[in-house]
């Protein structure tokens, strides 16, 4: 893999730098910004050597289409006073641009392309498209580690139409995920939550073999209670997952590893509603689940409480109401708790547990925090991500 800290002409070169700015944004309003933060040293990279930046990236999951909500345009705003440098926000289509277009205006140092998910061949790695965006640039550079598990045309294709290099922080994360990896101390206890269910259920069986205790909560539960026999209400769930699950409980009966899924949980009729706590088998149709209840949190303190290595993944709840967030606030607390004894080695991971950690002030209190979340957890299960099998 080439580095682009070891570069030396990059001089007036246009840098296609593929980044993950995929933050929560509420109308209009960022409301975690560490992953625009932690690229705040590649632009100031290229900056001093003189570079034009052409920056890519998604946010959320538009499917091909234009959607104005999920526009770039609020994190340029914000990457404009974090880097007090005029950022202009392309929205031409990307086959009518041309290179020499681009950075006419010679103050012009940072121009963005609009979420690149507005096109479909992005997630379809299409080779037209790629070569497209490769017009544009003289090298292109993926500082986007959270997306490399991603085999997308702005993360893998392109690296076939320009030279590549890894970027800072996509070399910061791999370092830091390869020593926890290679050193980790046993009990391990693998946390893993939040909404994405599709992108994350199908690999927890491949965690299996790597772990001693696996807990699903949040969204992901939904699932596994569903799967149990218990009704879940209007609560978020994955179709066709049974088979996946049927595997999950198969799979662990060949390992020592212990799977827990929710013994009680937290629902409400709405997002913004109060917190009522539910065994499993009274969940009323019109209930959504969006918390685990108390007696989920206090096995899981337990289980904490017995490992030397925590790896989590995911909200518990709908944390971004204070009435869901005592599960993840719990879990939070008792790492940190272990932390301050030198009882335990936690990292924590993706876009949302970092919100969740930034809510409690804590993100210092983990041992390492990567941005990524899926790609994490692809990583730990030895897979060869697409965006750094590219790279190599
Ligand atoms: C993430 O938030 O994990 C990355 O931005 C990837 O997003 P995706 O799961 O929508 O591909």
């Amino acid at each position: 893999m080439k580095y682009i800290k070891d570069q030396e002409n990059l001089n007036d070169k246009i840098v296609l730098l593929r980044l993950d700015l995929n933050v929560p944004i509420k109308n209009g309003v960022i409301t975690d910004e560490t992953r625009i933060n932690k690229i705040l040293p590649i632009i100031n990279f290229l900056i001093e050597k003189k570079s034009k930046i052409l920056v890519i990236s998604h946010v959320g999951r538009p499917k091909g289409k234009i959607i104005n909500d999920l526009s770039l345009r609020p994190i340029c705003e914000n990457l404009e006073i974090k880097t007090a440098q005029k950022i202009r926000l392309v929205r031409e289509n990307i086959y009518k641009l041309k290179k020499e277009d681009l950075f006419r205006n010679s103050k012009d140092r940072i121009i963005f392309l609009e979420n690149i998910r507005f096109y479909e061949e992005e997630e379809k790695n299409d080779a037209i498209f790629s070569k497209n965006l490769a017009k544009l640039a003289d090298i292109f550079v993926n500082d986007a580690f959270s997306c490399s598990h991603r085999a997308h045309a702005s993360v893998s294709k392109i690296t076939e139409f320009l030279p590549s290099f890894a970027g800072l922080q996509l070399e910061t994360e791999i370092s830091a995920l390869k020593k926890v990896t290679t050193e980790i101390k046993k009990p391990i206890t693998c946390i893993i939550g939040g909404s994405k269910i599709s992108t994350k259920i199908g690999l927890i069986k491949n965690l299996i073999p790597k772990f001693d205790n696996i807990i699903i909560v949040g969204a992901m539960a939904n699932n596994i209670l569903n799967y149990k026999g218990y009704p879940i209400g209007k609560s978020l769930k994955e179709k066709n997952c049974e088979t996946l699950i049927y595997d999950i409980f198969e799979t662990a009966k060949n390992y020592s590893c212990l799977i827990n899924y929710p013994e009680d949980v937290v629902v409400g009729k709405n997002m913004n509603d109060n917190a009522i706590i539910k065994e499993p088998n009274e969940v009323s149709n019109d209930d959504l689940i969006l918390d685990i209840g108390p007696k989920t949190i206090k096995k899981i303190k337990n289980i904490i409480e017995l490992s030397e290595t925590i790896l989590w993944n995911g909200p518990a709840g709908y944390f971004e109401n204070p009435s869901f967030a005592n599960g993840c606030n719990e879990i939070t607390k008792k790492i940190i708790e272990q932390n301050e004894k030198n009882l335990i080695y936690s990292i924590a991971g993706g876009g949302d547990t970092i919100a969740v950690l930034n809510q409690m002030n804590a993100i210092d209190n983990f041992n390492f925090v990567s941005t990524a979340g899926g790609a994490f957890l692809e990583y730990l299960e030895g897979k060869n991500l697409p965006g750094i099998k590219a790279l190599n």
